[in-house]
């Protein structure tokens, strides 16, 4: 079965407030884009990114061997871009986030497997360490949640590959969907989980880039 990966990197980074777009800052003098390229090749036959259309020239110069195409204005918008160019005979698509640059390839793998084992959809996912509350809007405790049954959820996200256009197509009923699996939830099938790391993190504040700079520089020095 043929394996692509489809990276959305079309965002704005506007949490991170590095003033330009997240996919192209340097950590350890590569992009989180490159850095993410890096991470999927192991399992992907071929990666299509979905960056900014005034970037599209810049990245095909910065990545020779994978598709690059124009995103749009929300991330469901990048994945169907990218989704589109796909050639016919990719049975499984990996969805995998530019901003999670570091994700080791046992969970690429775990993911691969699950769906080559019959699953629709799947997700890595890590528990929950913090408690959870719930909140009202003045700031005051409702309650607190069992974090029992809770996740974190990250990408590389697995789907056959007809599942994965159907939950995008038009009609899919997944407006609030912020993931992938979240549009196949809305097709009423059923996603299962594997189990995700915390190298998954995605960048997403400063702090998490000055965590992803610590984590390049201790493991180049080899501690
Ligand atoms: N993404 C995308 N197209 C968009 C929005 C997001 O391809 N229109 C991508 C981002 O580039 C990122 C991934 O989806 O790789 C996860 O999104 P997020 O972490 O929210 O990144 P940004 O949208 O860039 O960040 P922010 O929300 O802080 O602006
Ligand atoms: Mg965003």
């Amino acid at each position: 079965m043929t394996v692509a990966a489809v990276i959305p990197a079309a965002g704005r980074g506007e949490r991170l407030g590095a003033g330009r777009p997240k996919a192209l800052v340097e950590v350890a003098g590569r992009t989180l884009l490159e850095h993410a390229v890096d991470g999927i090749r192991p399992v992907a036959e071929l990666i299509v990114v979905a960056v900014p259309a005034d970037l599209v020239e810049q990245v095909r110069s910065l990545l020779t061997d994978v598709e690059v195409v124009a995103g749009g204005e929300v991330r469901q918008d990048s994945v169907r871009a990218a989704l589109a160019r796909l050639p016919a005979d990719v049975d499984i698509v990996l969805v995998h986030d530019a901003a999670r640059a570091w994700v080791p390839v046992d969970v690429s793998r775990r993911v691969v497997q699950a769906v080559r084992n019959g699953a629709d959809a799947v997700i890595p996912v890590v528990a929950v360490t913090d408690t959870v509350k719930e909140v009202e809007s003045g700031g005051e405790v409702v309650r607190t949640v069992d974090r029992t049954g809770l996740r974190c959820v990250q990408t590389p996200q697995g789907f056959r590959r007809d599942v994965l256009v159907r939950a995008h197509s038009a009609g899919a009923t997944g407006a609030g969907a912020t993931d992938d699996a979240g549009l196949v939830e809305a097709l009423g099938l059923t996603v299962v989980t594997v189990q995700g790391s915390a190298e998954a993190f995605k960048v997403t504040t400063p702090f998490d880039l000055e965590v992803a700079r610590a984590l390049m520089t201790s493991r180049s020095a080899g501690v």
